[in-house]
């Protein structure tokens, strides 16, 4: 009989832990004697016939690097595969290509490491006949039924250290520093960050802001003496009734809205309405670099392991999701399309509430923290 041979993919944008992954599967799936194929550059791989198989030594000492040996892509849809063709792109379905590599491959399962677009694809598969199982990863942290993401914790320590920096900075020159973090429509690094290394300001997409509030809490804390204040702010921040600045359309992307600069529109606003030095600091990709939190090696080594063992138990079409401390699998179609946003009753709002931290819009403090 054949050595049982699974597949896995890292798609969408990178982040700390997708190594930790990719080495918790070959290891576990070693020791039940099931080989591990791994595809380049998430979907393109299955696209383009591009792989190798990982071996045990292969993924020795991979548990601390950042990135991801097998290439990631956020381009690649096997759904909507762009192509040129006399000087002109066009979108074609390559789907059932890539599930006749599938089977060619005689692959027992798929295992599909990435965010929203990653596991969308993924199900989609699913629906066709494939054997799949997802593992959640981004460090928007805004995938639905699972508690977290692996790479949030690593991109909150970026995030939450650089905040401290600027902290110092910002207090000895008596300015206003505003520091902008990834997310796109969820706020949780902002939120999360902020509330971390003690932001004055948070601005996150799900709370619209108004900027006469900021420049009011920020002229407040002036007059109280302390001339120096940081505003963190999520790239998909708004003001009420205004819209996200948009970097970037990238239009042969599936995902094409890059957001980015929106710290500087205010920046620019604050200057001129509270009369102090305004600064911008944009994360932007450090915070999907460098090696993983200990956090997360725990976190994808354990989702890496789970991943494995749906397989073995051939309970397909699930991704792997942390529940609280338990590891256990929801189905992948649940989670397919959707986004985990900040939910307005949140009691980490409050819990900033509390402690000074305004929002740019007038909510109401209860203590339930
Ligand atoms: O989804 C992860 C993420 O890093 C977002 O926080 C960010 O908006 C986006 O990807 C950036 O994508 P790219 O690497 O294509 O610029």
């Amino acid at each position: 009989m054949n050595k049982r041979t699974i597949g896995i993919l890292t798609g969408g944008g990178d982040c700390p832990g997708l190594n930790a992954v990719i080495r918790g599967v070959t290891k576990t799936a070693d020791k039940f004697g099931i080989s591990v194929l791994g595809f380049h550059d998430g979907f393109l791989g299955m696209i383009e016939k591009r792989f190798d198989m990982l071996s045990f030594e292969r993924v020795s000492g991979i548990l601390t690097q950042g990135g991801t040996i097998l290439g990631s892509s956020n381009t690649a849809s096997p759904f909507e595969h762009v192509i040129a063709e006399g000087g002109q792109t066009r979108k074609i379905d390559v789907s059932q290509q890539c599930m006749e590599l599938y089977r060619d491959l005689g692959l027992d399962a798929l295992i599909c490491v990435g965010g929203d677009g990653t596991l969308t694809i993924g199900g989609r598969f699913a629906e066709m006949g494939a054997n799949i199982v997802g593992v959640p990863k981004t460090i928007d942290k805004d995938l639905m039924e699972t508690d977290t993401t692996f790479g949030f914790d690593s991109a909150m320590v970026t995030a939450t250290e650089a905040i401290d920096k600027l902290h110092t900075t910002a207090a000895a020159h008596h300015r206003v520093i505003l520091v902008e973090v990834m997310g796109r429509n969820a706020g949780w690094l902002a939120l999360e960050s902020g509330i971390a290394g003690g932001g004055d300001v948070i601005l996150i997409p799900e709370i619209p802001y108004d900027i006469e509030l900021i420049a009011a809490s920020i002229r407040r804390r002036s007059r109280f003496g302390r001339k120096f204040s940081i505003v963190v702010v999520s790239e998909g921040a708004m003001p009420i009734g205004g819209t996200q600045v948009v970097a970037k359309i990238l239009a042969d992307r599936p995902d094409p809205v890059r957001l980015g600069g929106i710290s500087h529109v205010i920046a620019d606003q604050l200057e001129k309405m509270t009369d102090l030095e305004c600064r911008v600091t944009v994360l932007g990709h450090l915070q999907r670099g460098g090696t993983p939190s200990p956090i997360d090696r725990l976190l994808a080594t354990r989702f890496g392991v789970k991943a494995v063992e749906l397989v073995i138990t051939r309970n397909f079409n699930q991704m792997v999701a942390l529940h609280g401390i338990e590891m256990q699998s929801v189905p992948i179609q649940n989670v397919m399309g959707k986004q985990k946003k900040v939910p307005l009753d949140s009691p980490l709002i409050q819990v900033a509430l509390s402690v000074g931290t305004t929002f740019g819009a007038p909510l109401d403090m209860s203590l339930r923290g």
